[in-house]
């Protein structure tokens, strides 16, 4: 029988059919790779038995299985809450023990009011009660209602924009700023999400961990705060732990002009009140939005931080001018006054770049801190021309201790 000639289609057929092959080999070695990853992801965020955290009546043997806060803290409730969690924000995240991290099951909790000697990124609202710290202060932080403990000097956000009710205490004060949801940080911030867990409803079982730069939704967002981008620091996380290990914090290279009507940039998006730029200095300027916007249609009158030097309130979302004191080549990444960077990287950068932005976060934490005001560091340690120093206001201002 003659050889069978293979034809120029054939030909070409088969050597479809390898590149085929090896393009679904190649397919198939993604997928392995994926699933061989995804395991790893999913055990960054909720994991273990469903009881570690939930009670489905809040009854075991006559007695409630709500809440597994320590001992003797202000916050130890008995549930029933939301969700069948046993416990409310603070009873899964201010347990008030010795660990800025607690383990239930294989989940890692991070603490936002505990005795550890670090705190996370965010601070620790134990300083606020002085159950850390050089004595209790309520200029130490945010006096949240779920620490039982108003501000005996502030009632409303200081910075914020009083125009129609915007916000002389009418819509968020010391007596009513919570955690999450109306008249809250966390989740979603409208009046009838209500407050606490059901403004957060599915976003710790489908938490986004890492880059967060799409934050259309609160799992997707960083750290629940709806439409804020940012890295989540995929090393140690929750911490700024070194200048290598960080979360990365998003700035604009220009602050907004805020308005009230639809085309102009305002707090009131997709879910509510969120960040108007995207930015974590933008949502803390959706309660002091002096402290943060251009002056504006929306503002009080030449109110905002003004627009370039010599400006009337700290700028910040505005990136610093590679030059001078500001010189890249004179800075480097410093944890205690991290900068923010204009687009979200995909892993930390360890030192400083041309773009670096101010942001509220260079200065202030979010929660608490031993220092008045939040900030970061020791304001009264600031000395023009003490010499040696590189942290707090020097981070930025490089030549100023000279
Ligand atoms: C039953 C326990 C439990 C309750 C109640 C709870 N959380 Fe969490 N929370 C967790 C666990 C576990 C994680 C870690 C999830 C992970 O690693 O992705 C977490 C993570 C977080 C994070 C970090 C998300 C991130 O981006 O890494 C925030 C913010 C948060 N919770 C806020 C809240 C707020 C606000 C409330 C109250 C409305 C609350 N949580 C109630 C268990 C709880
Ligand atoms: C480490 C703590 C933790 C574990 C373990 C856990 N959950 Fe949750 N779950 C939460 C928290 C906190 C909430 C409420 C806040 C939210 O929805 O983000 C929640 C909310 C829910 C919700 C309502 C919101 C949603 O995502 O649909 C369901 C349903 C749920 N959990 C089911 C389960 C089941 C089933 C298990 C076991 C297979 C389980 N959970 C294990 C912490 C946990
Ligand atoms: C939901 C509204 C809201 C948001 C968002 C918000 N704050 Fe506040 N802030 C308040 C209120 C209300 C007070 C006054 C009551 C208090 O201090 O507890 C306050 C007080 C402060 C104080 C003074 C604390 C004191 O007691 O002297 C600082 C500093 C501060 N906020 C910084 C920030 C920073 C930084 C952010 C962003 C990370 C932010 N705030 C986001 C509502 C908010
Ligand atoms: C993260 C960096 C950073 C930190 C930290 C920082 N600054 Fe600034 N600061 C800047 C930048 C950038 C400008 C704007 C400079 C410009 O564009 O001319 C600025 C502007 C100023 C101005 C106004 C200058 C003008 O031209 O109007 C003063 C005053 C000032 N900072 C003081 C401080 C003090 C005091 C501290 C500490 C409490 C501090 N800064 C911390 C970056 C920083
Ligand atoms: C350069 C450092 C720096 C930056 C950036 C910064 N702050 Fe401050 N903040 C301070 C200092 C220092 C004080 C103490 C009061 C003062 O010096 O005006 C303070 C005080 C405050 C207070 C308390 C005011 C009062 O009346 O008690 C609030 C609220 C506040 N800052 C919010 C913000 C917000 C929101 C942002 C971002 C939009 C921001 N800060 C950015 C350093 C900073």
């Amino acid at each position: 029988m003659a050889k069978r000639k293979v034809s120029t289609q054939e030909r070409k057929t088969m050597k479809q059919k390898n590149q085929r092959a090896v393009f679904l080999s190649v397919i198939f070695a993604f997928v392995v790779a994926i699933f061989g990853f995804v395991p790893n992801a999913s055990q960054a965020t909720i994991s273990g038995v469903c009881s570690n955290c939930h009670t489905i009546h809040n009854s075991q043997s006559g007695d409630p299985m709500a809440d597994y806060g320590a001992d003797g803290q202000p916050w130890k409730g008995t549930g029933p809450y939301p969700a069948l969690t046993r416990g409310d924000c603070l009873g899964c995240h201010g347990m008030g023990g010795a660990a800025k991290i607690v383990q239930i099951g294989g989940s890692d909790i991070p603490q936002v009011y505990h005795t550890d000697t670090e705190d996370l990124a965010s601070g620790n609202f134990a300083y606020i009660l002085g159950a850390k710290g050089d004595g209790a202060s309520d200029a130490k932080g945010h006096n949240v209602i779920e620490l039982n403990n108003q501000d005996s000097v502030l009632y409303e956000p200081p910075g914020g924009i009083r125009q129609s009710f915007h916000d002389d205490g009418y819509i968020v004060n010391d007596t009513n700023l919570t955690c999450a949801g109306d008249n809250g940080c966390h989740g979603q911030r409208f009046y009838d999400k209500g407050t606490g867990i059901p403004s957060l409803k599915g976003a710790h079982h489908k938490n986004v961990d890492g880059k967060c730069d799409i934050a259309d939704d609160i799992p997707s967002s960083y750290r629940f705060l709806l439409g804020v981008k940012g890295l989540e620091n995929p090393n140690d996380k929750w911490q700024n732990a070194s200048a290598g290990s960080h979360n990365e914090y998003y700035g604009t290279a220009v602050p907004p002009v805020l308005g009230c009507s639809g085309g102009e940039v305002h707090c009131h998006g997709d879910g509510g009140i969120r960040s108007p730029n995207d930015t974590i200095s933008g949502f803390c300027g959706t309660c002091h939005g002096n402290f943060h916007s251009l002056t504006g249609p929306g503002m009080d009158e030449d109110e905002g931080i003004g627009a370039i030097s010599s400006f009337q309130r700290h700028p910040t979302d505005i990136v610093m001018k590679n030059e001078g004191e500001y010189a890249v080549a004179n800075r480097t990444y410093n944890i205690e006054a991290p900068v923010g960077r204009t687009s979200v990287p995909e892993d930390v950068i360890s030192g400083v770049t041309a773009n670096d932005v101010v942001t509220c976060l260079s200065c202030h934490a979010a929660h608490a801190t031993n220092y008045p005001d939040l900030l970061k560091w020791d304001y009264s340690a600031m000395i023009a021309g003490g010499g040696g120093s590189s942290g707090g206001c020097f981070a930025c201002h490089t030549t100023k201790d000279d």
